[in-house]
């Protein structure tokens, strides 16, 4: 069917029906907590009229976006074609490192490269097939590095190039990929291109970013930036303003230019020469601006904590230019340093593969939905090959900065529904942890994780669903060790950009300490960025860490879990070495198992006549297991009794 364009009389039932209504209308309800249910009741209403209606506390141009957003998508066919062979991504296991808190080589209390080579085998033997690096550029480390300074240098405290080198190489002797960060919605202010851009705001660099003349009290639009405060910052010497949609050292690009994508595209064909097997690209939805950066509608502000992303999150050339990146330096056009050897049936490692033709491309893609991920990722589309969706880590009407706990009903409700929306062509990235995020199995079990039995059940579930779900794992370091939120006590412990600003905005709005600590402690990006903890003791050896962690519990640490054969660790290698034989837990089908059993997470996944049985108790309590036919024989997690423990997970074979 021809798409209509959307008009003010079309209805909210037509808004729902496109691919990007929905996503939009999804959010907004997901953001306030209101249940879809609302969609059906206002179904037959016109945009007028709900304009009318609401525009008390939308305010004005709400509908209008809507519309526009909606109308910006009409001609693009989103059924896309099937890739084919089956890329070796949709295998894989991706596993993300954090450099600076993965392993420290050198004693400086700073993980590095040569940290990261030293426990290349932990990654091998666990069963990785991809590396992610956080970002290790040349970095003021404002944000941590996701702030660069030179895309063509490693930072200093992290190693040099030939230590990059030989960690490529140690991957792909291993029979392992590896990919790198990218992150190009934004430099460092002190990136060359910008330095220059302040000495000549009217030469070739000025119009790399956004520099705009005004009154220096008054900023060009109401944009707020994802780190507290306005998303603009004021330049006296060079007389102009300029966008930072994070830190106010991390000035945004103008990806108009075409100078800029020309930068970005040779960045990425450098990198992939060098052997890199493509990129996770940071906040990449963000890089499109529309002309003229209009000011945010301050309803969708409020409901969604930052003014202006409707404006960005899908801004108007964002397919072009993505489609445009992967063309210019995602394709090889020169042959790679190394590539990965294959891996074989038996476990050994074969000769080289032959290049990839093209970079793998990880999207970060935050506020985008399932339908609008589809058209970033879809096969055929030509953008993205891969995009991380984080509607799995917050509940309906929570954000990070609450301190609630997760409801597991809703790790099955979310994707039951992301699953129900996609095509047999859709292929999506599975993640529970990350850089920016508490720990999924704290927020999930809430403080019973004290309880070591209680931690490694909860641990072992979360690895079970992720590893065995439809899509591609990426685990997050210290999830195979069951790595927990910190006891953090004072924001003198905090190192994170975001939860110090944050910290001391909410100081000057006048919050008391108490409110205020429990949301900086509920959210905070620093949970995860502790020191991985290689042994007991945690931390990096005898140095002092540059952010210390505060988890003795005995028995999480690598040297404790690994030898073990009940541990957590052991249970991810176990499951990973399963997906490998067992094609049907990685491309296989999956069908829900009573699903309207509440506090019951189960699945088939199938292939080739082959199928598997994945089931969990979703919660702390016992309960009966359901009566299923079929001859079920575990092989994971048995024996399969009439009651399941709680937190249970199993894997079986139907035979
Ligand atoms: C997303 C990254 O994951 C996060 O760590 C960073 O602060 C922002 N993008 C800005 O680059
Ligand atoms: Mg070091």
């Amino acid at each position: 069917m021809a798409f209509q364009p959307l008009t003010r009389r079309s209805t909210v039932r037509d808004v729902y029906r496109t691919a990007v209504g929905r996503d939009a209308i999804d959010k907004l309800l997901l953001q306030s907590g209101v249940p879809r249910a609302a969609v059906t009741a206002a179904g037959p209403l016109r945009l007028s009229l709900i304009d009318r209606l609401t525009s008390r506390y939308t305010g004005p141009g709400f509908i209008d976006a809507i519309i526009k957003l909606v109308n910006s998508e009409a001609d693009l066919p989103l059924e896309g074609l099937s890739p084919d062979p089956v890329p070796w991504w949709q295998e894989a296991v991706f596993y993300q490192i954090y450099p600076r808190s993965f392993a420290d080589s050198d004693g400086d209390g700073i993980g590095d490269l040569r940290g990261i080579i030293s426990h290349l085998d932990h990654l091998a033997d666990l069963g990785v097939d991809c590396v992610w690096l956080s970002p290790i550029f040349d970095s003021p480390n404002q944000d941590m590095g996701y702030d660069v300074r030179d895309y063509r240098t490693v930072m200093e405290e992290m190693g040099t190039l030939e230590d990059l080198d030989e960690l490529i190489r140690g991957c792909h002797e291993r029979g392992m990929r590896i990919i790198l960060d990218l992150v190009v919605n934004h430099t460092s202010d002190q990136h060359a291109w910008f330095q220059e851009a302040l000495l000549d705001p009217d030469g070739p660099y000025g119009d790399y970013y956004f520099l705009e003349r005004g009154d220096p009290k008054t900023p060009p639009n109401n944009w707020t930036s994802f780190f507290s405060g306005p998303a603009w910052r004021w330049f006296p010497e060079a007389g102009r303003w300029a966008l930072h949609l994070f830190a106010d050292g991390q000035m945004d690009l103008r990806w108009d230019n075409p100078d800029v994508r020309r930068e970005v595209a040779d960045i990425v064909g450098w990198w992939l020469e060098r052997g890199i097997d493509g990129f996770r690209l940071d906040v990449i939805n963000y890089i499109s601006k529309p002309e003229g950066l209009p000011d945010g509608n301050a309803f969708v502000g409020a409901l969604m904590g930052f003014v202006g992303v409707e404006h960005y999150f899908y801004g108007p050339r964002l397919g072009e230019f993505l489609r445009g990146l992967r063309r210019d330096g995602f394709t090889r056009d020169r042959p790679p340093a190394s590539t990965p050897r294959r891996r074989l049936e038996d476990g050994t490692l074969g000769d080289p593969l032959p290049p990839d033709p093209v970079g793998v491309m990880v999207g970060e893609t935050p506020g985008v939905g399932v339908q609008l991920g589809r058209l970033l990722s879809g096969g055929g589309r030509d953008q993205l090959d891969l995009i991380f969706n984080f509607d799995v880590l917050d509940t309906p009407g929570h954000t990070r900065w609450d301190d609630y706990v997760y409801d597991p009903e809703y790790l099955k409700r979310f994707y039951r529904t992301y699953l129900s929306e996609l095509s047999p062509n859709d292929w999506i990235a599975v993640f529970l942890d990350n850089h920016d995020n508490p720990r999924m199995l704290s927020k999930l079990a809430g403080g019973a994780e004290r309880d070591p039995a209680v931690r490694t059940a909860v641990g072992k579930l979360l690895a079970t669903v992720q590893l065995t779900m439809r899509g591609t794992p990426f685990l997050y370091q210290g999830q195979e060790l069951a790595a927990v939120n910190q006891g953090f006590e004072h924001i003198d412990q905090l190192r994170d950009v975001e939860s110090v600003n944050r910290h001391a905005e909410l100081l000057a709005e006048g919050v008391g300490p108490r409110a205020l600590w429990r949301q900086i402690l509920a959210g905070s990006r620093d949970h995860a960025r502790v020191p991985m903890r290689w042994t007991r003791e945690g931390g990096f050896g005898d140095a002092v860490a540059w952010l210390e962690g505060h988890d003795e519990t005995p028995g999480f640490s690598a040297a404790e879990q690994v030898p073990d054969p009940a541990s957590v660790y052991a249970w991810h290698r176990d499951l990973i070495a399963l997906r490998r034989h067992h094609r049907a837990l990685t491309l296989g089908d999956l069908t829900w198992v009573r699903p309207e059993l509440k506090g019951y997470l189960a699945y088939e996944r199938s292939l080739d006549g082959e199928r598997f049985l994945i089931e969990t108790n979703l919660s702390p309590k016992q309960r009966r297991r359901p009566k299923l036919t079929g001859r079920i024989v575990p092989v994971l997690g048995g024996p399969r009794e009439s009651t399941m423990r709680p937190w249970e997970a199993i894997v079986s074979r139907i035979d």
